[in-house]
């Protein structure tokens, strides 16, 4: 996503306001980020997803989530029918490190460790 793209869309919260609230609040539990605007206090679709930037910015790691918004705002209308959260777009945010899961290597981490070390070309996904 972009930071300009809404991450909870029944309140416009963009991600650049989410990751600008987390850096300037530094909440201690996922859940404060509804002081960012009311986001996922509305439909609660965005729930997970603010989870999953919360559990980024506690361990350090980019802010981000790695789908379109296309298939995000797609997969909430979903929700909205069938009430049931397709597992799928959860798996596909889990590159980067959520609140399940070990933790992954995102592309700038393998890149400043193949830099440090001098490896060569193992896991690069060019
Ligand atoms: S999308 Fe965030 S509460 Fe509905």
């Amino acid at each position: 996503m972009d930071p300009d793209d809404e991450i909870c869309l029944c309140f416009h919260v963009s991600l650049r306001k989410v990751r600008t609230f987390l850096s300037r609040e530094n909440p201690p539990v996922a859940s404060l980020i509804s002081e960012c605007l009311g986001a996922g206090t509305g439909c609660r679709w965005c729930v997970p997803f603010l989870q999953h930037l919360h559990a980024c910015h506690a361990n350090g790691k980019p802010v981000d989530l790695r789908i379109s918004p296309e298939a995000y705002a797609s997969s909430r209308l979903t929700y909205h029918v069938t009430h049931d959260r397709d597992e799928s777009i959860l798996r596909q945010i889990d590159g980067s490190p959520g609140p399940q899961g070990a933790p992954d290597a995102s592309d700038e981490d393998r890149t400043r460790r193949h830099g440090e070390h001098g490896e060569h070309g193992a896991n690069q996904e060019h």
